[in-house]
């Protein structure tokens, strides 16, 4: 039994990583009536629970791996078998350190899993379900990682580089279908994922990225596809990471 939809919010929404403090942060700052449905997908039940505990929703907890790619067209079948899906948030990631990665090449296979190869297996299905349903919003974690690879952060900035290019190449495949694509690039975000970590400038927090994708969502009555920068401000860092010189930008440590 799908909640009915108040106008302005979301009735259903999905998120992938149901335990990442971003997603929930975004979910947090909905400001959506306490019938909407939130299903919360991911790899640890109870963490899951409690996750859902925080938030003045109806939860739900359905069991997702990223790296099951196998497996993400039946997940994605049996969601929108509950009803129609106004909002996906695609979370799911894990920043590996890359001494680690360069000790334990298998590892970076993981990574590139997680935060590139099951959100491109996941979305193509959900997109299709979408596009059929003519409504919709796709959220996703993209990175400022995404603009340069940096040698301190090499796989993990290149599967965001290849997570970035599929979200824009998929918002381009569904304009005019009712279906968009908020690609979102935070800065550094100071939580669990970069804890133990020096914050880099315009090192932002969780909240302040829910803030900025809940104002985005409900934004945009045309609903078009766009690009979120957490904060603003880092566009034009981004823009002067591209032109910084190659022998200068190598010689960056982390
Ligand atoms: N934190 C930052 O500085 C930052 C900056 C830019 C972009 N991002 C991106 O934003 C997204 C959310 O990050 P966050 O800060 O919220 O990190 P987080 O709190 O560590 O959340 C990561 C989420 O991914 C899930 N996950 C990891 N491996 C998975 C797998 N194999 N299958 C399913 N779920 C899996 C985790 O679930 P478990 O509980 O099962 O581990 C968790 O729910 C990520 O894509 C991240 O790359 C983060």
């Amino acid at each position: 039994m799908t909640s009915a939809k108040t106008p302005g919010h979301p009735a259903r929404v999905l998120l992938l990583g149901g335990t990442s403090e971003i997603g929930l942060a975004i979910l947090a700052a909905l400001g959506a009536p306490p019938e909407t449905e939130i299903l919360l997908a991911g790899r640890d039940e109870a963490a899951l629970e409690a996750a859902g505990k925080t938030l003045p929703y109806q939860i739900r907890t359905v069991r997702y791996d990223a790296t099951e790619t196998a497996g993400h067209e039946d997940f994605i079948r049996d969601v929108f078998a509950g009803g129609p899906v106004d909002v996906l948030i695609s979370a799911a990631g894990v920043l590996i350190p890359q001494p680690t990665l360069d000790a334990d090449p298998r590892q970076a296979a993981v990574l590139i899993d997680t935060n590139f190869t099951g959100h491109v297996t996941t979305l193509l299905a959900a997109a299709a379900r979408m596009r059929a349903q003519g409504s919709g919003t796709i959220v996703v974690l993209s990175s400022v990682a995404a603009v340069r690879p940096r040698k301190a952060n090499m796989v993990y900035g290149a599967a965001k580089a290849g997570l970035d290019a599929f979200a824009r190449g998929l918002a381009d495949s569904l304009h005019g279908s009712g279906v968009r694509v908020l690609l979102i690039r935070p800065g550094f975000v100071t939580g669990r994922m970069t804890a133990g970590m020096d914050p880099a400038p315009l090192a932002t927090t969780p909240a302040a990225v829910g803030a900025a994708v809940a104002a985005a969502l409900a934004r945009d009555p045309g609903r078009d596809s766009r690009t979120v920068w957490v904060p603003q401000t880092l566009a034009g860092l981004a823009g002067a990471m591209r032109l910084v010189p190659r022998p200068a930008w190598r010689r960056m440590s982390r």
